[in-house]
């Protein structure tokens, strides 16, 4: 099977009766949004247009697809925009009903945290709440936001840039220096209506290039 993703619909010509885009690139860590307005007003969604893609310094990014269902774009990125801050909260498998909860499209101002009956605890450097029931919380000061192409301008793709000035992890989930994953069970996104927990792990060491002696 092939198709050319100019025409928005040939998926289904192929009898695909989901667009599979999101169920191919697979799983998705979840960056649990919080953030606040410019009268300090707290935000919490799910995004799974989510990584983490550098280390020095650590720095993450999300992308928020379309607009909010009331116009304009959505919260997080006109909050963010606004404050030039945000946390990133890790999902896990016991906060997986919250962070669906999270997820609905009310209007500006509709604190989430309470909408999915979460805990707002300070963070250390910003004016951000995190969702305190997550083991773990990137602290990040908003660095760029860019615009990416879309085939409707009505509907923006926004990538969030932010810099991670302060990490929170809970004791409880770490084991031997190490973060346990059987603790944290962080979710991911698949596709449809799909998600995965961590539960299956193995590891591997990369390969070292050795030259030959003849080198
Ligand atoms: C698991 C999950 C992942 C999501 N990932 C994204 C995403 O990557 N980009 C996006 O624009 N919306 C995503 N959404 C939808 C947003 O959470 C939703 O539009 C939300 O209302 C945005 O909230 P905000 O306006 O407060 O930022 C996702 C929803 C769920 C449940």
């Amino acid at each position: 099977m092939f198709y050319r993703t100019d025409q928005p619909s040939a998926h289904l010509e192929q009898g695909l009766a989901h667009n599979p885009f999101n169920a191919i690139v697979v799983p998705r860590p979840i960056g649990w949004i919080s953030s606040v307005d410019q009268d300090g007003r707290p935000n919490l969604a799910p995004y799974s247009f989510f990584n983490g893609v550098a280390y020095s310094p650590p720095q993450v990014m999300f992308a928020a697809t379309g607009q909010h269902e009331f116009g304009g774009y959505k919260d997080s990125v006109r909050n963010i925009e606004a404050t030039g801050e945000f946390v990133v909260n890790i999902a896990t498998w016991d906060l997986r009903e919250p962070m669906n909860a999270s997820s609905v499209a009310a209007p500006h101002g509709v604190d989430e945290f309470a909408l999915a009956d979460l805990t707002a605890e300070p963070a250390a450097l910003i004016a951000v709440p995190r969702v305190k029931e997550s083991p773990i919380h990137l602290e990040c000061r908003h660095t760029q936001t860019v615009q990416l192409p879309t085939r409707n301008p009505d509907q923006p793709n926004s990538a969030v840039f932010g810099e991670v000035i302060g990490i929170h992890i809970a004791d409880e989930v770490i084991v031997d220096g190490k973060i346990d994953y059987a603790r944290v069970l962080p979710i991911g996104r698949l596709g449809y209506m799909d998600y995965v927990t961590v539960r299956d792990v193995f590891s591997m060491v990369r390969p070292t290039w050795k030259a030959s002696e003849d080198d």
